[in-house]
């Protein structure tokens, strides 16, 4: 995905543009681009590389005009190069777009335009201001030509443009893929998040899918149809506003230190909407879970519980392959969908066809008037507020709250599982206070080793796929998770003298056997590092966490592996925040 931007005011856009992008620059940082409109001239600067690089290259901050668009780009079509930079234009540079989604048709459009149009990039999005330059030739307003256009467009797209022929104004719309307006007095914002305006002003309005807004004087929103229609302007949750580092060197630091609070405010739900949902589940002739990535892990946790305290077997089917199992979801299934940002395009895609099948749709999301909350019939919000690092860490922990909360009141025991969760989140704070030195000089002796393996047992083999994800994404060094059972099963072969291999062994069920394949792996060489309430001789470096109650152990072993990740990050130079190739949403299939 990728973040756009746009500003109508009496002070100069590109200051305004610039501290919006900063907001956003978890969206995309392929390559960084603004357009501004002074005295019928377009200005424009973009390139790749980082925001503050292409800011100070081109001295953004010079770009004349009160009145502009800006992007941070997350590349899908076409290479990350200033030429395929957004904003991009029309044949006579007057009109400037700036695009977050996929244009699916854009090969046969641009076929069709290239008879008349010069096209400069590889992208998908440049066939939309030579759409717009087309309408606008044949006398329309820069508004009905973005609408027109919009109707010769398929997929998923949220675009807003500014032309040099009217310049007074923006134009912004979407569809399926998200849009907010933001209103200070005679400051007019417009962001595909809220978050890029927040420190600019906490007045917000969200765009329909198909609706226009155009800001000038005024701020006039179209429907559909292209008829005016009223908005009401609601304030911004307080908690969204609060996306600071609070003197951490990184926003994934801050984020796994809030784990505590995370899991407090995911408890705070609705205890009717809780139990409804439990009673559907229940009642449900099969439950399937989906997700990606992180979230995918803690729907592998979910499915543990649903078994072991209710009795209800539920399977968890990757987003990306769900579509491929349509055949056996009907109106008896009911579909779980987990997404922080509930724009996750797979999960999309899977809820879509399950829900065109009949099916239920569940989902557990953080961002507020997201797609997929938006296509569910009932939404659990995890109310940990923004997560800024593209890594998902205090999101996780809050899934896995709702998650128990869930279980417990499927069993008809939710008062007992409030109490225990809270104990846990006393015991979560401890470690992380605990074991801050310890990973650091971890991460320090291990930081250049290329491979590293994490293994564990029951509930707690989700916690080791995701402690492998954790360690791939923000450091890039190659990393798996697996259960402890399937090591033998191939990966023994790539134990060397001194491979890392992380252990989850708390003192439950699991300990005895999971330690027997943490020897087999010392024996051909590891370097084993145990996850434990109890010390093993076969552990070289013990990460020790508090005793809980076996159920609850993914959350107190889940957080010193974060940490992990991030100290093992920071120690090879990794941006953390920003993973290589990789964007806090994914909105592409
Ligand atoms: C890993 C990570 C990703 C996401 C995945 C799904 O740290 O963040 O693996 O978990 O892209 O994202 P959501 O939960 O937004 O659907």
């Amino acid at each position: 995905m990728s973040g756009i931007v746009g500003f109508v005011g009496k002070e100069a856009a590109a200051l305004s543009l610039l501290k919006s992008l900063k907001n956003l620059e978890y969206r995309g940082y392929d390559s960084v681009g603004i357009a501004t409109v002074t005295d019928g001239l377009l200005w424009y600067g973009k390139d790749t590389g980082k925001l503050d690089e292409v800011w100070q290259k081109h001295c953004l901050e010079g770009l004349p005009g009160k009145i502009g668009v800006g992007h941070l780009r997350w590349a899908t079509h076409g290479g990350i190069t200033t030429a395929n930079a957004h904003p991009h234009f029309d044949c006579r540079n007057e009109i400037a777009v700036v695009h977050n989604g996929i244009i699916e048709n854009y090969q046969q459009l641009r076929s069709q335009l290239e008879a008349k149009h010069r096209f400069v990039s590889g992208t998908d999005t440049e066939v939309i201001p030579h759409l717009i330059e087309e309408y606008m030739d044949a006398g329309v307003s820069l508004e009905q030509a973005v609408r027109q256009a919009t109707e010769q467009i398929r997929g998923s797209y949220a675009l807003v443009v500014v032309s040099s022929r009217e310049r007074e104004k923006i134009v912004a719309t979407h569809r399926n893929s998200s849009l907010v307006v933001g209103l200070d007095m005679d400051r007019k914002f417009v962001a595909s998040d809220a978050l890029a305006f927040r420190d600019q002003t906490s007045q917000i309005a969200f765009l329909e899918d198909g609706e226009t807004v155009v800001l000038d004087e005024d701020i006039v929103f179209l429907d559909r149809e292209g008829k005016q229609s009223k908005k009401v302007f609601t304030q911004m949750d307080p908690n969204w506003n609060m996306a600071t580092k609070e003197g951490h060197d990184f926003f994934m630091m801050k984020e796994i230190a809030e784990a505590p609070e995370a899991m407090r405010c995911a408890l705070m739900q609705d205890e009717k909407l809780i139990l409804e949902m439990a009673m559907d589940i229940l009642r449900s002739k099969q439950v399937v879970f989906t997700a990606c990535g992180t979230s995918r892990y803690a729907a592998l946790v979910g499915r543990y519980l649903f078994s072991k305290l209710a009795g209800k077997f539920c399977d968890v089917i990757m987003a990306s392959e769900f579509q491929y199992f349509s055949d056996s979801v009907d109106r008896n299934t009911l579909v779980i969908a987990i997404s922080q940002s509930g724009e996750t395009a797979d999960v999309l895609e899977g809820v879509k066809k399950a829900r065109e099948n009949g099916a239920m749709i569940f989902s557990l999301v953080n961002m507020v008037d997201s797609s997929i909350a938006a296509m569910s019939d009932r939404v659990i919000y995890l109310n940990c507020g923004p997560e800024v690092g593209v890594a998902a860490t205090k999101t996780f922990v809050s899934q896995l709250t709702i998650l128990y909360l869930l279980a417990f009141t499927m069993a008809n025991r939710v008062e007992e599982g409030v109490g225990k969760i809270k104990d846990v989140c006393q015991k979560v704070e401890e470690i992380l206070k605990r074991n801050g030195t310890k990973l650091r000089e971890l991460a320090e002796r291990t930081k250049d080793r290329d491979d590293f393996y994490y293994i564990a047992r029951g509930i707690n083999f989700a916690i080791a796929a995701e402690g492998a994800l954790k360690l791939k994404e923000v450091s890039c060094i190659h990393a798996e998770g697996m259960p402890a059972g399937e090591l033998k099963h191939g990966t023994l072969a790539l134990i060397e003298e001194g491979t890392p291999v992380v252990v989850i062994c708390p003192k439950d069920f699991t300990f005895e056997e999971t330690l027997v394949n943490a020897m087999e792996t010392k024996a051909r060489g590891a370097f084993v590092i145990g996850v434990s309430d109890e010390r093993n001789p076969v552990f070289d470096e013990w990460i020790e966490i508090h005793k809980v109650e076996e159920i609850f152990y993914p959350l107190v072993t889940v957080v010193p592996l974060q940490l992990l990740a991030y100290y093992l990050a920071v120690a090879r130079g990794q941006d953390p925040d920003k993973p290589r190739n990789l964007a806090k949403s994914i909105v592409v299939k």
